[in-house]
């Protein structure tokens, strides 16, 4: 089973400890990096493994390799052997490991680390992304000079292929004492699914420190690692799930899942895939055997392609926001559908939108969902779109009326005022304060609902509810629509607590 590296780049020892102390029930070992200490800290270290009491990973970065250390070659090798002399009889008092570039050839420094169980990592960053799986095979096979070291490879990533070259080259690979790292926020999962790779550990950040820039881009924390994404729950057997979108910076969704997946004591994983691109999310499906994934945005419309059966919601919608693996391909369903006019009915304690008069702003995947559902259950929707052809197309199709953004038709919008939706992306992320209808002044009548959900309270919300309108956010139709995807994954109902 993998492990979990805590990167300590704190400036002394002391702060380092206090980082790791903070972080222990979630770390299995910690990485050292001299590289960030003050220059005078540095000659301390032979005693931290001793005051850590975990395993310690020495690592003395050069700016080259993207760390911090600009002192000459022959000063970081004595540093390190300095760490790694006075070798104790216990192994716990020592360093558990040291890494060292694949460039760097001291014999002398490897067989005195050898002699009193010091591992070597013989590492590799390379500073632009993977040209091909064969290639990265051949660099890591190629880092193995003693046969016992551990071998670590690390590249940038930009898209989705990249990171499945790294997949590719990790079965290639297999058996080997190895670290795979895909850096960059595409490469999300591949900290996650470390056990999956047979990577032995992955790197994670200490958030409170180094103004919660992980060190690394794509890194995460150890607590998100256990809690979000049960890690140490996962086996190279584990079922994968996951969301598809782009740029996928806000879901909860792994969370929902993965709590369930613990709590049922379930052998599975819901890992985010973030990608640009709908056609290598799904080669890369194929290549993990994802069983089910959730579809966002941009990629609800053009991942129909794919689909080999659709729900009758999806093919009256043209959106999907589920796909599950079937014998003959991928199924798609909608469950924003329900999802939506669940959340919406519940909090206004109806059965239908009958007799209702709706404004919807936006006119994307959510909002044909929405329409959809306000249309099948007796309602009147105004739709206002940036694009005001996008909104006509969608009135269109169910006989409502249409209207653009950029000249707000207040009157109208006053016409259709029982509810206002926000079915767009604005005012989403914590701390946005942007509002996608600022020049509408509420009477206090309206129902008022935002589909965003991060802040609870989004500006258009707050401005809402000080107006006197009951409000909605979208967490308890996302909570919905996972509940059904959940049924669709797994044909079983969502176990509530
Ligand atoms: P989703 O599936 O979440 O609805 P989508 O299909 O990409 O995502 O649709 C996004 C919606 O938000 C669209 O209505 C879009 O307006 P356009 O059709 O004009 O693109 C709207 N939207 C996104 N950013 C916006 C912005 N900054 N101002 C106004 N509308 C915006």
């Amino acid at each position: 089973m993998s492990k979990i590296c805590l990167c300590l780049c704190e400036k002394t020892l002391e702060e380092n400890l206090r980082v790791l102390e903070q972080h222990r029930a979630y770390i299995d070992l910690v990485e050292l990096r001299v590289d960030k200490l003050l220059p005078n800290e540095r000659f301390l270290i032979r005693r931290f493994p001793a005051l850590a009491g975990m395993p310690v990973v020495l690592t003395i970065r050069r700016q080259s390799d993207g760390g911090s250390y600009n002192g000459t070659e022959s000063g970081r090798l004595t540093l390190i052997g300095n760490a790694l002399a006075y070798a104790e009889a216990d192994r716990r008092m020592n360093f558990a490991y040291f890494d060292i570039e694949e460039d760097v050839d001291v014999p002398s420094l490897e067989e005195a680390a050898r002699a009193f169980g010091t591992r070597v990592i013989r590492s590799l960053h390379l500073s632009s992304p993977p040209e091909s799986a064969a290639a990265i095979t051949a660099r890591v096979k190629a880092l193995v000079h003693f046969g016992d070291e551990i071998v670590k490879y690390a590249a940038p990533v930009n898209t989705l292929d990249d990171v499945i070259m790294i997949y590719a080259a990790a079965r290639e690979l297999n058996g080997l004492d190895k670290i795979l790292i895909a850096m960059g926020s595409a490469g999300v999962s591949t900290r996650i699914l470390t056990s999956k790779i047979g990577s032995m550990w992955t790197y994670a950040y200490a958030p409170e420190t180094g103004a919660g820039i992980p060190p690394a881009p794509g890194q995460l924390d150890p607590r998100t690692l256990c809690d979000t994404y049960r890690f140490r729950k996962i086996k190279p057997d584990s079922a994968v799930y996951g969301i598809l979108g782009y740029p996928l910076k806000v879901t909860a969704s792994p969370l929902l899942f993965n709590t369930v997946f613990t709590r049922e004591k379930m052998n599975a994983i819901y890992v985010p895939f973030p990608s640009e691109s709908d056609e290598s999310f799904i080669r890369l499906a194929q290549m993990l055997d994802v069983r089910g994934a959730s579809v966002t945005v941009p990629h609800k419309q053009n991942i129909l392609k794919y689909l080999t059966s659709q729900s009758a919601d999806v093919q009256n919608l043209g959106a999907c926001n589920t796909i599950v693996r079937t014998e003959e391909g991928w199924a798609g369903y909608n469950t924003d559908t329900l999802g939506f006019s669940g959340s919406l009915l519940n909090f206004i304690g109806k059965k239908s939108f009958r007799g209702m008069k709706i404004t919807i702003i936006g006119a994307g995947g959510a909002a044909r969902a929405a329409l959809y559902q306000i249309w099948r259950l007796g309602g009147k929707a105004f739709i206002i779109n940036r694009s005001r052809g996008r909104a006509e197309e969608l009135a269109d199709k169910y006989g409502f009326a249409a209207g653009s953004l950029n000249e707000i038709p207040l009157n109208k919008i006053r016409n259709y005022s029982d509810i206002i939706i926000n079915t767009t992306s604005v005012g989403m992320g914590a701390g946005c304060k942007d509002d996608p209808l600022p020049a509408y002044k509420f009477r206090g009548t309206e129902i008022v609902m935002d589909l965003v959900y991060v802040p609870t309270q989004s500006a258009f919300l707050a401005r809402a509810a000080a107006a006197g309108c009951p409000t909605l956010n979208g967490y308890d139709m996302l909570l919905r629509q996972a509940k059904l995807q959940y049924n669709l994954f797994f044909n079983s109902d969502y176990p509530e607590i």
